[in-house]
């Protein structure tokens, strides 16, 4: 079973073991604050989702503890790309596009009223993206659009969402997973995706140069991906953002670090940050996790301990590294529920990597 109670990160510990949390009346804002502790260093922060938001008794606690938040799904293409809309505009030109950004609204308003960052993700992704996005009309069946359509729906839908965020929401956005995942793991190409076969193998670039276009001043953009530290993964990356580099088009790289408990080891980790970080770029540690496969006294053990080698790794970059997420905020609302790698449990209360 999970315990709460001392909380002593070997990182935090002189700050941290003086807090206790008693199992009775646990009160949440009792804990020390991650993103206090990490001030100094990178912002901390979580992906939040639409249900968590509407807990109202739990924000306090989200906003005591992360400086910067990512919608988990509010921002993906199949949330933001308004079908019917697209699909009456395009009756004028197929390359029109409308969008709404109706769910991501209690996100952008719950960090705009505590003072939080927020972190797009993500523009452009083969995955949660309508396929009808790709298609004449924007229908179910019809022939996929011509690469000008694409292109003219690609610059649409970036110009829309930077205007959309700049009227509304100005400064809040302050950095942008731009393309997500788009090299393939075992052979360090491109990824074949509706991206690829509609635009071109230059999607990425494509995408790069529509967002720094209408971007804010002073916006960051990322390429974001996961398995970052394997070859031939990693080269092919570094290739890819030194093209993006070459036309000044990128900040930064995302690791997404959805790790095992001994996979990738923390050296790999460390020799992939140290290339990126090499070329003058930035990283974001973008959707930490690190999943186990009980929650054995021992097993949580073995977890805080990764956690805080990683956290070491992380630290050691730290004039790089400009935030650490991790990808939730208690364990019952993981994407990987069943294996127990976030550092909160479903009551708010602290897991072992957070009390070791
Ligand atoms: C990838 C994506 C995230 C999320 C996770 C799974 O890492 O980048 O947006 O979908 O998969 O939850």
């Amino acid at each position: 079973m999970k315990k709460h109670g001392v909380l002593c990160l070997s990182f935090l510990l002189p700050l941290l073991c003086s807090a206790s949390a008693a199992a009775d009346g646990f009160d949440p804002l009792s804990l020390p604050s991650l993103k206090a502790f990490y001030a100094d260093y990178f912002d901390f922060g979580s992906a939040m989702n639409g249900m968590e938001l509407r807990k109202a008794d739990q924000l306090p606690f989200y906003a005591a503890q992360y400086s910067i938040l990512t919608p988990e799904n509010e921002l993906k293409p199949d949330s933001v790309l308004d079908l019917n809309g697209s699909q009456k505009a395009s009756m004028e030109d197929q390359g029109s596009v409308a969008v709404t950004f109706q769910s991501v609204k209690p996100l952008l308003e719950f960090a705009r009223a505590n003072g939080l960052k927020v972190h797009g993700h993500v523009l452009f992704w083969h995955s949660q993206t309508p396929d009808a996005f790709f298609r004449e009309s924007y229908s179910k069946d019809g022939d996929y659009v011509s690469r000008d359509v694409m292109l003219r729906r690609m610059e649409n839908y970036v110009r829309l969402t930077m205007e959309y965020m700049q009227e509304n929401y100005p400064g809040l956005i302050v950095s942008w997973d731009v393309v997500n995942e788009a090299i393939d793991d075992s052979t360090g190409k491109l990824r074949e995706s509706n991206w690829t076969k509609v635009v071109g193998d230059d999607f990425v670039l494509q995408a790069f140069r529509f967002t720094r276009k209408y971007a804010p001043e002073g916006t960051l953009l990322f390429y974001n991906d996961y398995n970052t530290p394997n070859q031939p993964k990693l080269n092919a990356i570094l290739k890819l953002l030194d093209e993006l580099t070459a036309e000044g088009l990128v900040d930064g790289c995302g690791m997404q670090c959805h790790y095992q408990m001994t996979s990738p080891k923390a050296s790999l980790v460390s020799a992939a940050i140290s290339k990126i970080t090499a070329r003058g770029l930035l990283v974001r540690i973008s959707e930490m996790d690190i999943m186990i496969d009980g929650n054995t006294d021992a097993q949580l053990a073995q977890q805080a301990e990764r956690y805080a080698e990683l956290m070491q790794v992380f630290l050691k970059y730290s004039d790089s590294i400009i935030a650490v997420q991790t990808w939730g905020t208690l364990d019952s609302r993981s994407w990987k529920s069943d294996k127990y790698p976030l550092l909160f449990n479903k009551d708010m209360t602290p897991s072992p990597p957070f009390t070791r």
